[in-house]
């Protein structure tokens, strides 16, 4: 693949061509080597692939906005105008499009619910899911991993932690990836504003039956606890509470399933990596590290500059927009030694795939715990797994690393 990649800086403009989508390693290293913040006319802003660059980018929070509704980003959800109105009103309630202090009001709301210690208690269930999944993969010659295990335990670990019923679980999956073509900037789709309304409306009227239900009979669960969550003596409204939830649901297992998939390439491509972490199962947590920074499900988030700067020796003007390659600073040699060698032992492992700052990933311990769960099951119960999806094709957008099929054998040992 290697051929078709760019060779000057202004070939790097299509973010959605074919090498930047399928071998993202590459076409962002050779950025990086080029021209570590770049001026990107197609995209109308910088990309900036540098791991020191990146991170400061994330924890700017005083020259950096991340609000999707605001400066440059305005227009283009203006454009959708009115009739996309509800769309944009629930999201605007999403934590991770907000800057302070809205956002500590938001965040408030989830903090305490996915700490190490509260995701803890969901191991158990966690464990026996991953089993009674992994068994139902043994003695098969070819099995879909992404719908049959991949998407399937992160959904039903998130829908029952947020106390979703299980006849609504089948439709998630189709109303989080018409979301996400809105989230994600998918390319070549212009009907996604369409489709993302009417996802969020469904989700909206699926989760509020449940906001109401528990603001008269509470349980011990995370929707109770946001429904009577005070601040400052006052309750949040029902429809930060409905467009946060939804965001869980969405972000809690889209994002889950692709760390999964994409680990279960790269054990593919590493196999000698499988037999150690079966040897030594105390490797799975620094195993998920790895798989996070090798190939994260999030490649890139933007922001847009609220006053001007200067970043990596480029002037940023007021308003314009920023990626940040978290897939480029993961793969950065200045910081990580031989970063294309995919070794689950790694350690420290300052991996940029949750971001940093006030807005790192909230459900990360759940992610991990997930995930740590998985491979060592998997890896323990297989002697080895085989990708079979002939070409593995990713999906074009300019945020997520998302497979759009993944068939696999795991090989009895
Ligand atoms: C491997 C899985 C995951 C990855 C790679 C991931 C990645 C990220 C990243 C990079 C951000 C920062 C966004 C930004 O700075 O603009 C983020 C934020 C967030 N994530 Fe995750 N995430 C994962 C799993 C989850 C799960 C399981 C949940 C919920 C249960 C979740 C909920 C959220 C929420 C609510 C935010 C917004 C936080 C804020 O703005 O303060 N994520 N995630």
């Amino acid at each position: 693949m290697t051929e078709t990649l760019p060779a000057a800086p202004q070939l790097f403009d299509d973010l959605l061509s074919d090498a930047a989508i399928q071998t993202p390693t590459e076409f962002y290293n050779r950025l990086r080597e080029q021209d570590p913040v770049h001026w990107n006319p197609r995209w109308n802003g910088w990309i900036v692939t540098g791991y020191r660059d990146v991170i400061a980018g994330f924890r700017d929070h005083e020259r950096l906005s991340s609000d999707r509704f605001a400066g440059p980003f305005a227009k283009d959800m203006a454009g959708s105008g009115s009739r996309y109105q509800q769309l944009i009103d629930f999201m605007s309630h999403w934590m991770f499009t907000k800057d302070r202090p809205y956002h500590t009001h938001l965040r408030s709301l989830v903090n305490t619910a996915f700490t190490p210690r509260s995701v803890e208690v969901l191991r158990p269930r966690i464990r026996q899911l991953v089993a009674s999944l992994a068994d139902s993969l043994r003695g098969r010659d070819r099995v879909n991993f992404m719908a049959e295990f991949a998407f399937t335990l992160p959904v039903v670990v998130i829908a029952e932690y947020l106390g979703i019923p299980p006849e609504s679980r089948e439709n998630l999956r189709a109303w989080s990836e018409d979301l996400g073509a809105v989230v994600f900037f998918q390319g070549g789709n212009q009907d996604r504003f369409d489709t993302g309304g009417q996802a969020m409306q469904h989700l909206a009227e699926l989760i509020r039956p449940i906001v109401r239900d528990r603001a008269t009979n509470p349980r011990e669960d995370l929707i109770s606890g946001m429904v009577h969550a005070e601040l400052d003596g006052d309750r949040f409204e029902e429809d930060e509470i409905i467009s946060n939830v939804v965001l869980m649901v969405f972000a809690g297992h889209e994002t889950t399933m692709n760390l999964i998939a994409n680990g279960i390439v790269a054990f593919d491509r590493f196999p000698g990596e499988w037999e150690r972490l079966a040897g030594d199962p105390g490797l799975a947590r620094t195993a998920v590290e790895e798989v996070l920074r090798y190939d994260g499900p999030i490649r890139a988030l933007a922001r847009w500059a609220k006053e001007p700067f200067e970043l990596g020796g480029r002037q940023i003007e007021k308003n314009h927009r920023i990626l940040l390659v978290q897939h480029a600073a993961n793969h950065d040699p200045a910081f990580f030694a031989h970063p294309g060698h995919f070794d689950i032992g790694r350690w420290p492992n300052k991996h940029l795939a949750f971001g940093q700052g006030i807005h790192t990933c909230v459900g990360a311990p759940l992610a991990r715990l997930e995930a740590q769960e998985a491979f060592a099951y998997l890896a323990r119960e297989f002697a080895s797994v085989e990708v079979l999806t002939r070409e593995l094709r990713y999906g074009r957008n300019l945020v997520s690393r998302s497979l759009s099929g993944l068939d696999a054998r795991l090989h009895d040992r």
